[in-house]
């Protein structure tokens, strides 16, 4: 499975790579019905991945390497195995302990159909029933309760988690769904549910399962016992929420500090696409004060070096790419990819990366039915693969089944063949891999301080170029290859005399 002692050893090879902060996906105790996302105990370790010690000692070394550590808050829902849950259980309706959840009565003749037309994220209804005939809500898998937020108890809990790991040392957290946690009062049907599936909807009209207001008070309650801890501890918010100057209400000087910038991922590399995202992100976030954010993978989307490789949009992007669908070109995959994170890595800001990015490793796409982890596989039976292939263990160094992930050659996900010539240990002796250019690329952006910088357009034709104080960025959207621009390489995601189509240069080129 990997652990934390295996992350801890590990750190300093992040520390090599450039990296401020590492974020931790789940790893409290969990049934791992979707991969730690469904937490039964909000306040230990899985002991698959060690225990509380281990995680003291991953978070000193970070400390000092120079590297915060934020964890994953998961506060959406719980696991069916969660104390409360299962007390809720046994309490039967009308309990103190169902009020921590979202149980109701269903609708029909004797409660035989579910109490709104909600739909899981992961495929199929957003409710199940109870032996005793109540149902309650789930917006990911039938393991996975929602919380009702409604309830100070649950308030007051997460507020004592949040401590409990800030005493702990944790730097901060990134918050998963949080733009899911109020429902709307008395729970009513999804008025566009036909059209927006699952019940993602772009904008202000409030389906009742997302963006609900009642959210910003918590979020500000939070970010109080942050600053009431000494350095800067901070929260990311996992908020789908669109268009972006909505989402920018969520990074009030009062609330969360970041929120990952899901528009700039779905711009899916459109040239148009690419700039409207950009030019609403800084409006959006410049209006309220806050860093904007850039995020081209995570664990939850088709990798980057293969998303580029074929013709997978938003839509499809947590599907995955399974056996049956078309497969990428992963060669223009990866050159797309790197020119895209070149493109990425220069703008002011924060940026996220997803592991294995630097190793330019593609979405493992050929995972036998038998292999499957994601609850999306098995709630819409097999028809959506889900998120797997991004998610297959890294490999380190060349050789064995698991290219060095572990020593008993047995991973909790197979590797594809050609993660054996990506391992980490041949791209660290290449100065042209794709390892090397993200390590320079994150260097150079601290040196220059890229991050912290300016952005301004220079020209939005398929030269695509913006300028960062002295550095130009360019990237070719066109079909053909384009000289070089004037001024000092720094750095390139191709080779040659010219640019090529796809690629990305970094100029400096004082004013
Ligand atoms: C978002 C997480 O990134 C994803 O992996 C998870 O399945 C859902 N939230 C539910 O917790």
């Amino acid at each position: 499975m990997g652990d934390l002692k295996g992350i801890t050893q590990n750190l300093v090879k992040l520390a090599e790579l450039g990296i401020d902060a590492v974020w931790l996906s789940p790893f409290y105790k969990s049934p791992q019905k979707d991969a730690g996302y469904d937490v039964a105990d909000y306040r230990s370790v899985d002991p698959l991945f060690g225990d509380l010690n281990d995680f003291d000692e991953l978070v000193a070394k970070a400390h000092e390497l120079g590297i915060r550590v934020m964890i994953d808050l998961v506060p959406n829902h719980t696991s069916d195995q969660h104390e409360w849950f299962q007390k809720a259980l046994a309490a039967g309706p009308g309990s103190k302990e169902r009020s921590y959840y979202h149980f109701k009565p269903g609708r029909g003749e004797n409660g035989e159909l579910p109490p709104n037309n909600w739909q899981s994220m992961f495929g199929g209804p957003a409710w199940t029933r109870t032996e005793d005939g109540e149902w309650y809500v789930h917006l990911f898998d039938s393991s996975q309760p929602d919380l009702n937020w409604e309830n100070p108890v649950v308030q007051q809990e997460f507020e004592e988690i949040l401590k409990f790991w800030l005493e702990r040392g944790v730097d901060g957290f990134r918050v998963d769904q949080p733009h899911a946690m109020g429902k709307a009062e008395g729970l009513p049907d999804h008025p566009y549910v036909d059209e927006a599936g699952a019940g993602f909807i772009e904008g202000r009209e409030n389906p009742p399962m997302w963006f609900q207001d009642s959210v910003h008070e918590i979020f500000r309650s939070w970010r109080k016992i942050l600053a009431s801890y000494p350095g800067e501890r901070a929260m990311c918010g996992e908020a789908y929420v669109l268009p972006l100057s909505f989402m920018a209400l969520w990074v009030r000087p009062d609330e969360f500090h970041q929120t990952f910038n899901f528009r700039f991922l779905d711009a899916g590399w459109e040239k148009d696409r690419l700039v409207a995202a950009i030019n609403e992100s800084f409006e959006a976030f410049d209006a309220v004060g806050a860093p904007s954010t850039w995020v081209l993978n995570n664990h939850d989307v088709i990798r980057h070096a293969s998303r580029f490789g074929g013709d997978y949009g938003r839509a499809t992007a947590s599907d995955g790419i399974g056996p049956e669908n078309p497969q990428p070109d992963n060669a223009l995959g990866l050159k797309k990819a790197k020119g895209a994170t070149l493109f990425m890595l220069g703008l002011p800001g924060a940026s996220y990366l997803y592991q294995g990015e630097e190793l330019g490793l593609p979405e493992h796409t050929t995972i036998a039915p038998e292999h499957r982890q994601d609850p999306t596989f098995f709630r819409t039976g097999g028809k959506r693969v889900g998120r797997d292939g991004c998610r297959v263990p890294l490999p380190w160094v060349r050789g064995g089944l698991t290219n060095g992930f572990n020593q008993t050659d047995k991973a909790w996900l197979p590797q594809p063949t050609q993660y054996a010539d990506l391992a980490r240990d041949v791209q660290e002796r290449d100065p042209h891999s794709t390892l090397s250019l993200y390590k320079s690329a994150l260097k150079l952006r601290k040196e220059l301080a890229l991050g912290e910088g300016s952005f301004d357009w220079v020209s939005t034709d398929d030269l695509l170029c913006y300028r960062n104080q002295d550095v130009l960025v360019v990237h070719n959207f066109s079909k053909n290859e384009a000289p070089l621009p004037e001024g000092e390489l720094l750095l390139r995601s191709g080779s040659g005399a010219l640019l090529a189509p796809d690629e990305t240069v970094w100029i400096l080129s004082r004013t």
